[in-house]
């Protein structure tokens, strides 16, 4: 396995990859490696013959005040991890390797973004679409994975990669959870061993809502249900509860009949700040 820091030396051997017709698969992640990361890149194996995964704590992804410093980075850890999974290239890039020091462009989607996640953090989805295009550039890739887990993100950047035409295959792998239900996530880190005993609650208030769907009730009076579950979870701080088209992420009213929804909650317990989605159709 191959780590390198430079992009252009990136860049040259994704180049010869090409060249010889092996197809790559990229992993974008920000390190702190868990099974969720490790099933994206057994899939990204899966498909193609060069797997490069990527760990970069993207700086301009973060909002002022958020965990920017916080974040957990454990890169012999990730290393290990990524040797053992067979992948070919890790790119590690310093931040000033990524964003000179006047960097002034960058790549904004604007209907998608400004839901959910984006509306609590303005300008986080900027900063995604940003790192995940120059990645894409750098690493060329034909395939990239991303998880269901941050359902926000996979469906801006698919959005990006239709719109200005990048030639990435985009393929979105399932949530990977712990036995109890609780998505796993890098922040989890950050929580107590109470938040961490109560934190599976999120999922299983998320999974009432088929239940619910199946009993018959509205929409209004299921957006009810789930926020006062996720309320009384000891501790926790409701961000926001979604229960959207998940084509357009504006939430709804009314469900109709086939409509593909996205019920996503995202919830501050501690020092994290959780989210967790279902993907449901009426
Ligand atoms: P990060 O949070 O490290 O996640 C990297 C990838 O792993 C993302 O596609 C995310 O959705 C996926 N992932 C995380 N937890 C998962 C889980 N429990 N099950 C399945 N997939 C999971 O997302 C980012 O980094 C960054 O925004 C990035 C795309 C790398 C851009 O900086």
């Amino acid at each position: 396995m191959r780590v390198l820091r430079s992009p252009a030396a990136v860049s040259r051997l994704a180049d010869t990859w090409r060249c010889v017709g092996l197809r790559t698969a990229l992993v974008p992640t920000m390190g702190a490696l868990h099974e969720g990361h490790l099933a994206l890149i057994r899939a990204a194996r899966r498909w193609a013959d060069k797997t490069i995964v990527s760990v970069f704590v993207n700086p301009t992804q973060f909002g002022p005040g958020e965990d920017l410093a916080a974040y957990p980075r454990d890169f012999a850890k990730d290393r290990r991890l990524c040797a053992r999974e067979g992948v070919d290239l890790i790119f590690a890039p310093a931040p000033r390797a990524m964003y000179a020091p006047d960097f002034s462009t960058w790549v904004e989607e604007r209907r998608l973004a400004d839901h959910l996640c984006g509306m609590r953090r303005p300008g986080h989805f900027r900063g995604v679409c940003t790192v995940v295009l120059k990645l894409f550039n750098i690493c060329r890739p034909d395939m990239a994975v991303f998880g269901q887990k941050d359902a926000q993100q996979t469906l801006v950047i698919k959005r990006m990669v239709r719109d200005l035409d990048v030639p990435v295959k985009i393929v979105v792998h399932p949530t990977v959870r712990e036995a109890d239900g609780l998505a796993m996530s890098s922040r989890n880190a950050y929580l107590t061993t109470a938040q961490r005993s109560v934190a599976p609650r999120i999922y299983q208030a998320l999974s009432a809502v088929t239940r619910w769907r199946d009993e018959g009730a509205t929409i209004a009076v299921i957006r009810r249900r789930l926020r006062a579950r996720v309320r009384h979870i000891p501790g926790a701080r409701i961000d926001y509860v979604s229960i959207a088209d998940e084509d357009t992420l504006d939430e709804i009213r009314a469900a109709r009949r086939g409509q593909q929804l996205l019920v996503a909650v995202a919830v501050f317990l501690g020092r994290a700040r959780l989210i967790d989605n279902i993907r449901v159709r009426w």
